[in-house]
């Protein structure tokens, strides 16, 4: 098993359209796959088509289960919904993740999450984690769970000042807790070759040496009719250029 975490603290980046749509793509290829989200927006369960209103159980009841605050004992197979398609499923969240962060911070619970995806470990191949717009609790235990991350880069300018410290701030968790932990890049999204200043931002990481991915996402009207269909894009539209996108990092990822 595979656990890839797709983080930025930027908000806005495509942190859920790319960890949706690369798990999407992974499902696709018949790898069993498991979307976790850890952000309270719950952007990746609606976007998969999950309806947390219902009486399911959430990867806050996982996390509430650790600190006692839920009476009945749950597996880890309990926090985890079915999709609409074939070889996806998810670990959806809640908007009760907010409520009870700084309990489990306070607690100490940043590796529960990581002690919950062993369990899984012969039942998916993929794991994709999805995170909040912030270095906060649910990154940290994301960060500390996963085998690698990648970051969206949303070729703004204030993007590319942050990038260091983004990555010094990983680089600091890894090294405290996850010394495993690989930086497999910087996926450029909202790519338009077009204009110049996204060609110059780009041009810039990799002048600096940062580890830009060599495969780049187009902006898309489309990633807007995939949320509201609750479709993602390989099922939605497979030969759309973005889609044929997804598929190509799939593949630079993957190896
Ligand atoms: N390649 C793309 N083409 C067009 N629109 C995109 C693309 N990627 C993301 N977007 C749009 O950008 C917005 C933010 O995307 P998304 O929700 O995936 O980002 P996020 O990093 O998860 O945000 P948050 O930090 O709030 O969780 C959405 O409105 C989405 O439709
Ligand atoms: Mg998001």
């Amino acid at each position: 098993m595979k656990k890839r975490v797709v983080f930025n603290q930027k908000g806005g980046v495509g942190k859920s359209t790319i960890s949706t749509n690369l798990a999407a793509a992974s499902a696709k290829r018949g790898l069993k796959t498991l979307i976790v989200d850890l952000d309270a927006q719950c952007n990746t369960t609606h976007y998969v088509g999950v309806d947390n209103s219902d009486d399911i159980h959430t990867v806050a009841d996982m996390f509430k289960q650790t600190v006692g605050w839920f009476s009945k004992t749950l597996t880890a197979e309990d926090f985890i919904q079915p999709t609409a398609f074939e070889n996806l499923m998810i670990m959806p969240a809640d908007p009760a993740l907010g409520e009870i962060e700084r309990e489990l911070e306070s607690r100490y619970k940043m590796f529960k999450l990581r002690d919950t995806l062993a369990k899984l470990d012969d039942q998916f191949d993929r794991i994709y984690i999805d995170t909040p717009p912030n270095f906060n609790f649910y990154s940290k235990a994301a960060l500390i769970a996963a085998d690698s991350f990648i970051v969206p880069f949303d070729c703004d300018d204030f993007s590319a000042q942050a990038i260091h410290r983004l990555l010094d701030n990983v680089m600091e968790l890894k090294s405290d807790h996850n010394p495993e932990l690989a930086c497999e890049g910087i996926i450029i999204n909202q790519f338009n070759s077009q204009a110049n200043l996204p060609k110059q931002l780009v041009a810039s990481l990799i002048e600096q040496e940062l580890p830009v991915l060599n495969t780049h996402l187009s902006s898309s009207v489309k990633v807007r009719e995939s949320h509201s269909q609750r479709r993602p894009l390989p099922f939605l539209a497979p030969s759309h250029k973005l889609s044929q996108q997804f598929e190509a990092l799939l593949t630079e990822l993957e190896g």
